[in-house]
């Protein structure tokens, strides 16, 4: 049969926006992460959306609006620490489970931004 990437298997563009929106409502909430992004997530969550499909082997929205992801030089801007990386991370858990996301394409996902998100770190933590 036709490949179907994880992109259409995890529910497409629907899925993607839930996930978003569940998603950065708890990184505005989150002592470690609302400081460093901007107060309203409108655009961040929009662009965010063209990442993720593209990621997960959709169309091509980032590139073709931003051009190559550089995603560590784009978090340069920002300290990202260790802790920073694990509360992105445990915002994103919550999401997954609050849209209902789960199984093997979920865990894959999760686990590949599980990589991404310690690729992205350029801060060590503070020291106690
Ligand atoms: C942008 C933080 C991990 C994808 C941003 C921004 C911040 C940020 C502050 C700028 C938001 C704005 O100005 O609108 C973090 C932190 C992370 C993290 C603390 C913890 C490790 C990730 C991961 C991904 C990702 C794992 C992808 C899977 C993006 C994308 C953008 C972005 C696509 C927009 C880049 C652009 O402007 O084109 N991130 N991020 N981030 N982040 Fe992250």
């Amino acid at each position: 049969g036709s490949f179907r990437s994880p992109y259409e298997a995890l529910g497409g563009e629907d899925t993607l926006s839930k996930l978003v929106d569940a998603f950065y409502s708890r990184v505005g909430q989150h002592p470690d992460l609302s400081p460093i992004f901007p107060t309203d997530l409108t655009e961040t969550a929009r662009v965010q959306i063209q990442f993720l499909t593209q990621y997960l082997g959709g169309p091509t929205n980032y590139t073709d609006e931003h051009g190559h992801p550089m995603l560590r030089a784009r978090h340069m801007p920002f300290e990202i620490t260790p802790k920073r990386a694990q509360a992105w991370l445990a915002c994103m858990k919550e999401a997954m489970e609050e849209i209902g996301l789960d199984g093997p394409l979920k865990d894959d996902f999760f686990h590949r931004l599980t990589l991404t998100a310690q690729h992205m770190i350029n801060t060590p933590d503070e020291e106690p």
